[in-house]
C-alpha cells in the first residue's frame, strides 16, 4: 500500500510533528509528510521542518482578508502537495468551511486533556488548577468548534500528589507522542 501523505498543521515547537516523523523513520507509521502549514513563521516547528526538507508553507493571516483568502491558499498548497489527511498539532486556529470542505472527515487533532473537559487555551492548566485527579490526551476529527469534534481515541494520565503543571505536562506529551502516530496508523490501516 502507497504511503500515506499527511500534511501537519503546526504553530509551536512541533514536539508531536518530530514523533510523527520519528514513527516514520522507525517504519510504524506507514506514511511520509508531504507538509507542514505554520501561521508563525518564527516557530521552532517551521526550522525543524526545513532542517528535515520537508516542504513548509508558512502564511501571515494579517496579510490576508480573513480566513477563506488564506484557507483557499492552504487549500491550493495541501493540493499540490497532494497531501490526503491534515494532521492539527499545536496548530492554534479554528479550521473554517474552506478547508472542512476540501478534506471532510480528513482532519484530526491532538488535545492535552480528556474531552469534552478542558476544551479551549492552556488544557492542562485548566486541568491542574481544577484539581482533577486524572485528565489525559484526546485525539479528535475537526469540525466547525472548538475541541468538539468525533473523538477518535483516548488516553488518561494520572495527576498523582506532588507533580507540578510542569511534571503533568512532560506526563502527558509524553502520551501524545505515542497515541498520535499510533491513532493515525490505525485510521490508515481501517483503510476509510
Ligand atoms: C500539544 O500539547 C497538543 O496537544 C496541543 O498543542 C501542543 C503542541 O505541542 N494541541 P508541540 O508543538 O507538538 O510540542
Amino acid at each position: 500500500m502507497a504511503k500515506k501523505r499527511l500534511a501537519v498543521f503546526a504553530s509551536g515547537t512541533g514536539s508531536n510533528y518530530d514523533a510523527i516523523v520519528e514513527a516514520i523513520q522507525k517504519e510504524t507509521l506507514d506514511a511520509e509528510v508531504v507538509l507542514l502549514v505554520s501561521d508563525k513563521p518564527a516557530a521552532k516547528v517551521v526550522e525543524k521542518a526545513k532542517a528535515n526538507q520537508t516542504p513548509v508553507f508558512v502564511f501571515e493571516p494579517k496579510k490576508y482578508a480573513g480566513k477563506e483568502a488564506f484557507e483557499a491558499d492552504i487549500v491550493a498548497e495541501l493540493k499540490k502537495a497532494q497531501a490526503e489527511l491534515v494532521i492539527l498539532a499545536g496548530y492554534m486556529r479554528l479550521i473554517g468551511s474552506t478547508l472542512l470542505e476540501a478534506y471532510e472527515g480528513r482532519i484530526f487533532n491532538i488535545h492535552p486533556s480528556l474531552l469534552p473537559s478542558f476544551p479551549g487555551l492552556d488544557a492542562i492548566g485548566q486541568a491542574f488548577d481544577a484539581g482533577v485527579k486524572l485528565t489525559g490526551v484526546t485525539i479528535h476529527y475537526v469540525d466547525a468548534g472548538m475541541d468538539t469534534g468525533k473523538i477518535v481515541a483516548q488516553e488518561a494520565v494520572r495527576i498523582e500528589d506532588g507533580m507540578t503543571k510542569e511534571s503533568l505536562q512532560q506526563a502527558i506529551q509524553e502520551v501524545e507522542h505515542r497515541l498520535y502516530p499510533d491513532t493515525i496508523q490505525q485510521f490508515i490501516e481501517s483503510g476509510e
